[in-house]
C-alpha cells in the first residue's frame, strides 16, 4: 500500500473511532452503565473456527488488483469474506462459503519446481499467487496487523477530553481487530491440518489473549492441541463384545504430551511452510512447542491438552464482558506496564500480563460497591451444565451471563485509574496473597514476593517467577503514577487548538518516556537514581515544555 494511502485510512479509523469513544463517554457518564452483549464463549469460538477451516492464506505479489484475483478465486466457489494485508509481502486471507471450494481451489494448485533443491509436498492452504499477466492498477485496502507506534498513540490520546476517553481511545487502537482474529483461526487451522495426519478428530485452539477480550495487536498467539474428541472412551453395552483400539502406553499423562508435541514439532518444522525457528520446550511445566508463523507475523506455543488455561481464559473473558470499564482499565494497565518496562516481551522475573490482568480484576472487586464478582460467586450461580472439573481442579463458573447481578458500581474510569494505582501502591505484597476465587486477600501460603492464586489450580502462584526487584519497581511505579494524576498541570489539557500538537497531559503524560527513564527503571542501563520528588519535577517540567513529541527511545509494544 503506498504511504499516503495508510495514512489516510488511519486517520480515517481515527475520526470514526473519536466519535465512538465520545459516544461510549456519554453513556459512560449519563450513569447507564450497559452490559455488553455476550454470545457463549464457546458458540463464538466455534464459529470462528469453522470460518478458518473455509479460508486459504495466498501470498500475493506486491502490485496486484483486487478484482482480478477475486475473479480468478470466486471461478472455484462463493467468496463469503477477504482481506488483505502485509507483513514479509502483500498477504489476502480469502474465505469461501464451503469447503469443497478449497477442495476445487487445491485441485488446480501445482508444486512448483525448485532449482538445486527439492520440495516437500504437503499441500497446506498457504498458496502463492503467480502473475505472469498485465498487472494493472494497484487497488488493495491493507489492514493493519500492527499497533500504532507509543508516539502516534500519546498523541492520538493528547486530543482526546478526558482521561475516560483516552482510556477508551488507547483501548481502541490496540485492541485486536476482527482481521486479525480471523487470521490467528486461520493459523490455528493450518496447523490442525499437520496433526490430523496422525489425529484426525484432534483440533487445535487457540486461548490466551488471542480469545481472553485482552489481546493487543502484535501479541503472541498461544494454541493448544485438543485430543478430547480423540480420547472420549466409549463403554459399549449389548452383546458382551466390543473391540477396542491397541494403544502404545506411556509412563505419565505428561510423558504421552511431550511425545506427541515432539513429533508435531518435528512436522511442523519439517513440513509446515512458514513456520520458523521451531523450537521444543519439551521440559516446561508446560510442555510446549515454539516457532514463529511468518506468513502472519505471529509468534506462536503450541501446548497440548491444557484444558485449566482454556478454562482460565474463559473466565477471563466473562470478566471483560461484565463491565465495559473492565477491559478499558486492563488495556491501559498493561499499556502502561509495557512502556515503563514492568512487563517484558521475554521471560523473566517480570510480571506477566495475565498477572498485572488477575491484578486488575483483583482490585475491581475490591471496589464499594464491588465491580466485578468473585469467582466463588461465578461458580455458585452455575446450572448443573456448567459443572466442569479438570485434573480434579473445580473449574466451574456460570454461563449464562444473565444470571449475574452486578452491584450497580458508577466509578469513571478517571477514577477507577487513579485508585488502582493507589490500592497497589500501598498493598501489603510482604504478607498478603490476590485471590480473586475469595475476591479477599489471604495470608502468603509460601514465600514468594508476588503471590497471586491461579484461579482455577488453586496450590499454583501465577506469579511465581516475580522476583522482588521487579515487585519493588511495580510498587515504586504505582505511587509515582498515583501521584502524577493528582497534579493539576498533568490532569490539564491545553487549551491551544492553534498548536499543531497538543502538548500530552492526563493518560499519555503517564507514558512519557520521561517518567521511566527519570525513574531509572527503562532498561537495565545502572543509573543514578534521584530522589522520587526531583524526578517528577523533572517530569512535569518536561511536559511543559513538551509540544507533543514523545521521545525517540520507546519501542512500539
Ligand atoms: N496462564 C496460566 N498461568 C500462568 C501463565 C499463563 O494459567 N502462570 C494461562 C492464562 O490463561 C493465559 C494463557 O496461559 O491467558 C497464556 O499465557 P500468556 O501468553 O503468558 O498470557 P496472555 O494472557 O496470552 O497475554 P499476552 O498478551 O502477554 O500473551
Ligand atoms: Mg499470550
Amino acid at each position: 500500500c503506498p504511504n499516503s494511502d495508510l495514512q489516510a485510512q488511519r486517520r480515517l479509523a481515527r475520526t470514526t473511532f473519536a466519535t465512538k469513544a465520545q459516544a461510549i463517554n456519554k453513556t459512560l457518564h449519563a450513569g447507564t452503565l450497559k452490559r455488553l452483549d455476550v454470545e457463549s464463549f464457546s458458540s463464538i469460538q466455534d464459529e470462528r473456527r469453522e470460518r478458518a477451516e473455509r479460508s486459504v492464506l495466498i501470498s500475493c505479489p506486491p502490485k496486484i488488483n483486487e478484482r482480478k484475483i477475486l475473479d480468478y478465486l470466486s471461478k472455484h466457489g462463493d467468496i463469503r469474506n477477504y482481506f488483505f494485508y502485509q507483513t514479509y509481502g502483500m498477504y489476502a486471507v480469502v474465505e469461501f462459503s464451503s469447503k469443497e471450494s478449497i477442495a476445487a481451489l487445491k485441485g488446480s494448485c501445482t508444486i512448483p519446481s525448485v532449482q538445486h533443491e527439492a520440495s516437500v509436498p504437503f499441500k497446506s492452504r498457504l498458496l502463492s499467487l503467480k502473475w505472469t499477466g498485465s498487472i494493472g492498477p494497484t487497488t488493495v485496502k491493507c489492514h493493519e496487523q500492527l499497533p500504532i507506534s507509543i508516539n502516534e498513540l500519546i498523541q492520538q490520546l493528547s486530543e482526546q477530553e478526558s482521561i475516560d476517553q483516552q482510556m477508551q481511545c488507547l483501548t481502541e487502537a490496540y485492541q485486536l481487530t476482527e482481521e486479525n482474529i480471523s487470521l490467528r483461526f486461520l493459523v490455528c487451522s493450518l496447523l490442525r491440518d499437520i496433526a490430523a495426519a496422525y489425529f484426525p478428530e484432534s483440533i487445535i485452539r487457540p486461548f490466551g489473549s488471542t480469545v481472553n477480550s485482552f489481546g493487543k495487536l502484535g501479541c503472541d498467539l498461544d494454541m493448544f492441541l485438543d485430543l478430547d474428541g480423540v480420547s472420549v472412551q466409549n463403554q459399549r453395552k449389548g452383546s458382551g463384545l466390543s473391540l477396542e483400539y491397541q494403544v502404545k502406553r506411556g509412563a505419565s499423562e505428561r510423558n504421552v504430551t511431550q511425545s506427541i508435541l515432539s513429533v508435531i514439532g518435528e512436522c511442523v518444522d519439517q513440513f509446515s511452510p512458514g513456520c520458523v525457528g521451531v523450537q521444543k520446550i519439551l521440559n516446561a511445566r508446560v510442555p510446549l512447542v515454539r516457532f514463529s508463523h511468518q506468513p502472519s507475523g505471529f509468534q506462536c506455543d503450541l501446548t497440548a491438552n491444557n484444558r485449566v488455561a482454556m478454562k482460565s481464559t474463559e473466565l477471563l473473558y466473562v470478566y471483560g464482558s461484565l463491565d465495559a470499564r473492565v477491559r478499558y482499565l486492563v488495556f491501559t494497565v498493561r499499556c502502561w506496564a509495557r512502556v515503563h518496562g514492568i512487563t517484558s516481551g521475554i521471560p523473566g522475573a517480570w510480571i506477566t500480563n495475565f498477572s498485572l490482568t488477575v491484578l486488575v480484576l483483583f482490585f475491581l472487586q475490591q471496589r464499594t460497591p464491588a465491580v466485578l464478582p468473585t469467582l466463588d460467586q461465578l461458580r455458585d450461580l452455575a446450572g448443573p451444565s456448567d459443572k466442569c472439573v479438570i485434573e480434579e481442579n473445580d473449574c466451574t463458573i456460570v454461563s449464562d451471563l444473565s444470571k449475574i447481578k452486578l452491584q450497580g458500581n458508577t466509578d469513571t474510569l478517571e477514577k477507577l485509574l487513579q485508585e488502582f494505582f493507589e490500592f497497589y501502591g500501598s498493598f501489603a505484597f510482604n504478607r498478603s496473597s490476590i485471590n480473586i476465587r475469595k475476591g479477599r486477600e489471604q495470608n502468603k501460603p509460601e514465600a514468594a514476593a508476588l503471590y497471586i492464586q491461579n484461579p482455577f489450580e488453586t496450590s499454583l502462584n501465577v506469579s511465581k517467577n516475580v522476583n522482588a526487584t521487579q515487585l519493588e519497581r511495580f510498587v515504586a511505579l504505582c505511587r509515582e503514577s498515583a501521584w502524577l494524576l493528582q497534579q493539576g498541570e498533568v490532569l490539564k489539557r491545553s487549551a491551544t487548538p492553534s498548536a499543531d500538537q497538543i502538548p500530552p497531559w492526563g493518560l499519555a503524560a503517564l507514558l512519557l518516556p520521561s517518567v521511566a527513564e527519570s525513574a531509572g527503571v527503562k532498561g537495565r542501563r545502572k543509573k543514578k537514581r534521584e530522589p522520587a520528588s526531583e524526578r517528577i519535577k523533572t517530569l512535569l517540567q518536561s511536559l511543559k515544555s513538551s509540544r507533543g513529541g514523545a521521545g525517540e527511545k520507546q519501542s512500539s509494544d
